[in-house]
């Protein structure tokens, strides 16, 4: 038998891109909203005063001074780099060198990834991150780990295991044929598994071969509604790197793409120094970037600029993303924070309703996904994220003088973090609630 539940609350959401659309046409805004919940999807929506009278004796859990939002999408994330967050030093190539490829050596053991995996699910759910694209290790039994952790919880997520044929400690190195048989066994096991979804992971052109890159493109038509992810255009260094290795590809975008590797449902980290040309294939062949500003700054990478990607002549999709464990937060608050400066950076900031939209359905939209998550509406799978505006003393007082929903957003995604989430919501259960 199904149960209703319900939670009240502000509410916020949005039905369309505000980047290319009037803010009126897009968000969503009810300062006194009731979410209904059953089987998993949201079954109601809307304003109390409408949805009380029809609700009868099903429970409802008010918040105050609290808004409800959709669960926070984390669209480019390393679960194994959980234990390496905020290692000091040095760009993209050593910071590899040095602190990832010892790390993600440790997932051969599945004991030891499914201890991680649980430590960084539960960290995801203290930050309101309900849903995820996350990059495993090459080891098999490291997917198997975060799947299975994440379907304990019935959690939308999405990964896949990292093929790496060179420039790799050879513990971290598989092969062509292995990359494409092992990626392949575990599609068969975990796409569309409940609400898993598997992800094609050539990490990045450097440590695959062209024969693993052809052996990964096959892979990619063979499955053609499979995601995929890798890394493009991250760090100065690592582009004229690219260069050197495929002098015959035009450019990085163009060593995915001769592959078959862009396309809707691809999303690539970073993108901070693509090209014009460049940005024009993501555009037509529906790719989209993961911005990471918590780690682009981390590492010395640059300042990606969202408002030049968001063009109407050739729009790029972009998701939200920690890339943690360069990145150096769980919290997608922290990471709008940070995306802000970087549009400033760039003299192109954007508002903090357009910051939302890039946290929720905007990345929902990067990943093919705005059918079933990133917005709050009946059909929706039932993923929330509960921010309590008055967290923090600072903010507490800082909200007395906030003078409309802008100015509260803007606070929050400037001041707040995982000390906000009053409670996050995965699939209609709650999996977290703050003390
Ligand atoms: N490029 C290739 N691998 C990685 C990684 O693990 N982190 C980041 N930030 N960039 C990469
Ligand atoms: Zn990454």
């Amino acid at each position: 038998m199904s149960t209703k539940t319900a939670i009240r609350g502000a509410m916020l959401t949005f039905k369309k891109d505000p980047f290319f659309h009037d803010m009126s046409e897009c968000m969503v805004y009810e300062s006194d909203a009731i979410v209904v919940m059953e089987d998993g999807k949201i079954v109601q929506a809307g304003a109390a005063s409408q949805i009380l009278p029809t609700l009868g004796d099903v429970p409802v859990k008010a918040y105050t001074d609290s808004i409800i939002v959709p669960g926070f999408i984390d669209s480019h994330v390393h679960y194994p780099q959980t234990e390496m967050i905020a290692a000091y030093g040095e760009q993209l190539i050593d910071w590899l060198n040095n602190y990832t490829f010892i790390a993600e050596q440790g997932f051969a053991s599945k004991d030891h990834a499914a201890e991680v995996a649980e430590v960084f699910i539960k960290e995801q759910f203290r930050n309101g991150v309900t849903s995820s694209t996350v990059y495993c290790t090459i080891f098999p039994q490291s997917v198997d780990a975060l799947f299975e952790e994440a379907a304990k919880h019935n959690m939308r997520v999405m990964a896949g295991k990292v093929c790496m044929d060179r420039n790799a400690p050879p513990e971290l190195l598989d092969t062509a044929q292995r990359a494409y048989d092992e990626s392949k066994a575990l599609i068969q096991k975990w796409h569309k598994n409940g609400r898993a979804e598997y992800v094609i992971t050539p990490r990045f052109i450097p440590t695959s071969t062209p024969e693993q890159m052809e052996a990964v493109g096959a892979l990619a038509m063979e499955f053609p509604d499979t995601l995929i992810q890798s890394h493009v255009s991250e760090n100065v260094n690592e582009v004229a790197w690219v260069k050197e290795l495929c002098p015959e590809a035009q450019d990085y975008t163009d060593a995915y793409a001769k592959y078959g590797l862009l396309r809707d449902r691809a999303i690539y980290g970073h993108g901070i120094h693509l090209t014009e040309r460049e940005l024009n294939v993501f555009s037509e062949t529906g790719a989209a970037i993961a911005h990471c500003p918590t780690s682009n700054f981390f590492l010395g990478s640059g300042c990606l600029n969202v408002k030049k990607l968001k063009n109407a002549d050739r729009p790029v999709r972009i998701g939200l993303a920690t890339d943690l464990g360069a990145g150096t937060s769980f919290s997608i608050l922290q990471t709008m924070n940070e995306a802000y400066k970087a549009a400033q950076m760039n003299n192109a900031p954007y508002s903090s309703l357009h910051a939302f939209y890039l946290a929720s359905r905007g990345t929902a939209e990067a990943l093919r996904l705005s059918d079933k998550i990133g917005s709050i509406e009946p059909g929706m799978e039932a993923d929330l994220a509960v921010i309590n505006l008055k967290s923090t003393p600072i903010i507490d007082y800082r909200m007395r003088y906030a003078k409309s929903l802008e100015e509260v957003l803007f606070i929050q995604m400037t001041l707040a973090d995982d000390r906000a989430i009053a409670a996050t919501y995965v699939a209609g259960k709650e999996v977290y609630a703050a003390q």
